[in-house]
């Protein structure tokens, strides 16, 4: 199993991205959005360690790639809109691929009312990401790897990983040291 963030590498990256949230807010509340389910043990980690006010919410999203649509285009479904107006709203989310996901639900917040719109991400395929959506803020940029662990799932498993390892869906997980 080749591991790419170990547990320990997580807890020092949340912590110091607090600390850089913290000095960007200036202790000002921020509502933090994590798009599910991905976003969800970064969402609990980091506003465990934030010194600020803080609220969170969570928001599913239905990111569809059709032929219907150009290229890396994707169409977000949108169930529950979080309670935005008037905070800075600071959106979550695992990884940051093309950025087609996090670049869409982006343009739909800034219709939302938030004072401001940030985002924050565990991981960047920046290789990947077409020009002109960058993170606000990342812990680790990785190349073009498929990852599971602390989140990230393959088929619905390997979410409750303690740890960000690379996955091969070639090869038989018990090969690389990951229960079937
Ligand atoms: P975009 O291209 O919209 O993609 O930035 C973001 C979403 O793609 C998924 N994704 C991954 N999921 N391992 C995963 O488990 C990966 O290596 C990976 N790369 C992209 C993920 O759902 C993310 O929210």
């Amino acid at each position: 199993m080749r591991t790419v963030i170990s547990a320990d590498e997580l807890r020092t990256g949340i912590a110091s991205l607090a600390r850089r949230l913290e000095t960007h807010y200036q202790g000002q509340p921020v509502m933090i959005v994590g798009l599910l389910n991905g976003s969800l043990l970064f969402l609990a980690d980091l506003v465990r360690e934030l010194r600020i006010p803080v609220e969170y919410d969570t928001l599913r999203v239905s990111a569809y790639r059709g032929e219907a649509t150009t290229a890396g285009a994707v169409r977000v479904e949108v169930g529950h809109v979080p309670p935005v107006r008037g905070r800075h709203l600071l959106l979550l989310d695992d990884i940051l691929d093309t950025g087609a996901t996090l670049q869409a639900v982006t343009e739909l917040a800034r219709g939302w009312g938030a004072l401001s719109v940030r985002t924050a991400v565990l991981l960047w395929k920046r290789d990947r990401t077409r020009a002109g959506f960058l993170p606000d803020e990342y812990i680790r940029e990785i190349p073009d790897v498929f990852v599971v662990g602390y989140g990230l799932d393959y088929n619905r498993k390997y979410r409750q990983l303690p740890k960000i390892v690379e996955f091969d869906p070639s090869i038989p997980a018990a090969r690389q040291g990951l229960p079937s």
